[in-house]
């Protein structure tokens, strides 16, 4: 076992041809995951068999509110839902050559694969080719999968605050043959038992899509506690967002009904500041690069088989709409920190 930082990058890494060969692989087998983890009752909460979730699922969106917690919206709306229109549970920016994809849904896919590529890329050049891997957020699990097939010695925990989430994690996991390198670990960031065996031990940590969920007063908070993992000098990567300027009194209630609080720009880096970080990369992508995403949000075969045609209809058009008034005043960013 070497543990000398990687001589050459993964051949598919960063590639539109190698990105779309990690799609062929992986999407097949998570769509099938996910189909049969809530075919089977998955945590008990069927959405398909339950009128009155899938209609909440969707007015969700429109700011409606609901008293569930973090995990509760992932179980009950996100999960399932997205995974139908999305590949993951994040946007990506769109670059020219993506954008010159025909398929509509392909380059949803790209995008967010690229968003990956993207914010991984120093650990895919730097990290041991055996090293540990901390990714918090599982997702939809596009982020370790992709990561894990392009460095074949690799180890990654994924972290999660929700459990289906994990358990979904390992299925994929043990069909694409990664359950040995691979952990899932559900647990909050802010608890310190969900990360105190990795204090110290990660080669890089990442976290896309993740600081919105954590309140305004705690960013700063979740942010150290995800430092914590890393060796000296080993690079926290984060893809997120942050406001531009105020949303309208429309969005500013439908993302606190989906529990999403994106800071201005002074204070995200006020929080990297005070969690005793210090940015290496700061990566700015206007609005307008991921904007294309809003477009390509549209209804696909396996929404209008699971949830029926007037929400295969509905939900991405509310979901665009949302998108929408969430990029324009945003700005994304890549970050590169590193602990002080
Ligand atoms: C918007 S999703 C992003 C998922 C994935 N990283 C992606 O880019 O598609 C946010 C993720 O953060 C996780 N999360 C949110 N709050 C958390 C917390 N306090 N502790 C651990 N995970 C958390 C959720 O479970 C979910 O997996």
């Amino acid at each position: 076992m070497t543990s000398d930082p990687r001589s050459h990058l993964p051949e598919d890494f960063l590639t539109l041809d190698g990105q779309k060969r990690f799609l062929d692989a992986f999407l097949p087998v998570r769509n099938q995951v996910i189909r049969d983890f809530y075919r089977d009752g998955g945590s008990g909460h069927d959405a398909s068999r339950s009128p009155g979730r899938k209609w909440r699922a969707a007015l969700r969106l429109l700011g409606t509110r609901g008293d569930e917690t973090v995990p509760e919206l992932y179980r009950l709306y996100y999960n399932r839902l997205f995974s139908a229109i999305w590949l993951a549970l994040n946007w990506g920016p769109y670059t020219p050559e993506i954008r010159a994809v025909a398929d509509p849904l392909l380059r949803i896919h790209l995008s967010q694969v690229n968003s990956v590529d993207t914010c991984w890329k120093p650990a895919v050049e730097s990290a041991p080719a055996d090293g540990l891997l901390v990714e918090v957020g599982t997702g939809l699990s596009d982020g370790w999968a992709r990561i894990a097939l392009l460095m074949p010695q690799v180890r990654i925990v994924s972290i999660t605050i929700e459990r289906d989430q994990a358990e979904i994690g390992r299925r994929i996991a043990g069909e694409l043959g990664l359950a040995d390198r691979v952990r899932f670990r559900v647990g909050d960031i802010f608890s310190p038992g969900t990360t105190r065996d990795l204090a110290g031990r990660a080669d890089a940590v990442t976290a896309m899509g993740v600081i919105p969920h954590f309140p305004p007063p705690r960013k700063a908070e979740g942010l150290r506690a995800m430092g914590a993992m890393l060796k000296p000098g080993a690079p926290l990567l984060l893809f997120d967002a942050y406001r531009t300027r105020s949303f309208s009194r429309f969005m500013d209630r439908a993302l606190i009904s989906s529990l999403s609080w994106y800071p201005a720009r002074a204070d995200f880096r006020k929080a990297l500041d005070e969690a005793g970080l210090s940015p290496v990369r700061f990566d700015i992508h206007q609005a307008e690069t991921c904007l294309q995403f809003a477009d390509d949000t549209r209804s696909t075969d396996v929404l209008r088989e699971e949830f029926g045609p007037f929400i295969a209809w509905l939900f991405p058009r509310i979901v665009s709409g949302f998108m929408r008034g969430l990029l324009k005043p945003q700005e994304s960013v890549y970050v590169s920190a590193v602990r002080d």
